[in-house]
């Protein structure tokens, strides 16, 4: 996939078909671990991505393989290609993706990649994809969180619900409010640390 903003679009769904009601995505910047040395000359920082919702979550054994469809044997489902893709995406760029899952609890995906790698994909249009998750899915409780060194940003549909009374969160001033200020919150939190927050 050509950027972050569509693999999240698409992992969400997943989400969405496990009937979650609450969904948090969380993208942030932090610095490697190995490379996080107090002399280090040059400090090297993880792009990271995470989904984490209370959907219905997986089998223990199908959660092992589903991002690793070409590693099964296939027999008792089709092969998905939304986490093995995102899977593709992080390790061509550094990084990595951990996928944890609990039954009738929900499941976190985590995907992270060296901000620096040439191979990385940009972040792409996040702010209209969070106002078209909004849009399609005003029922469930959208959490969306942004940090970088010293910046932090935070949306959460429960407080802006409260705040709207009787407008629903599916108006359309409401959802261009909520892309307009998911935007700022881009430019102010990844602005000094993403290549014209690539
Ligand atoms: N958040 C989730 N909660 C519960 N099950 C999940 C979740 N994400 C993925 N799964 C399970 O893992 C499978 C594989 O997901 P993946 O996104 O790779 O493929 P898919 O959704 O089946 O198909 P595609 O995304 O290619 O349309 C899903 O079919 C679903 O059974
Ligand atoms: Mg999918």
């Amino acid at each position: 996939m050509k950027d972050i903003s569509l693999h999240l679009m698409d992992i969400v769904q997943n989400s969405i078909s496990a009937g979650a009601d609450k969904i948090i995505l969380r993208i942030w910047v932090e610095p490697k671990q190995d490379t996080y040395q107090e002399n280090s000359a040059k400090i090297s920082y993880n792009l990271c991505c995470e989904i984490i919702d209370n959907g219905r979550g997986m089998e223990p054994e199908f959660a092992k393989k589903a991002a690793d469809p070409f590693k099964t044997t296939r027999k008792t489902r089709n092969i998905g290609m939304g986490l093995p893709l995102l899977k593709l995406s992080a390790e061509m760029a550094g990084g990595e993706l951990i996928l944890e899952s609990e039954l009738n609890k929900g499941t976190r995906i985590k995907a992270f990649f060296d901000v620096d790698s040439i191979d990385r994909i940009p972040l792409g249009d996040v702010a209209s994809t969070v106002k078209m998750l909004v849009m399609a899915n005003p029922d469930i409780t959208w959490n969306i969180w942004f940090s970088s060194s010293g910046e932090e940003f935070e949306l959460d549909t429960d407080e802006i619900k409260k705040e709207l009374e009787d407008i629903p969160l599916n108006n359309n001033a409401v959802l261009d409010w909520i892309e307009k200020t998911v935007n700022d919150g881009i430019r102010k939190v990844f602005g000094g640390v993403l290549d014209e927050v690539r």
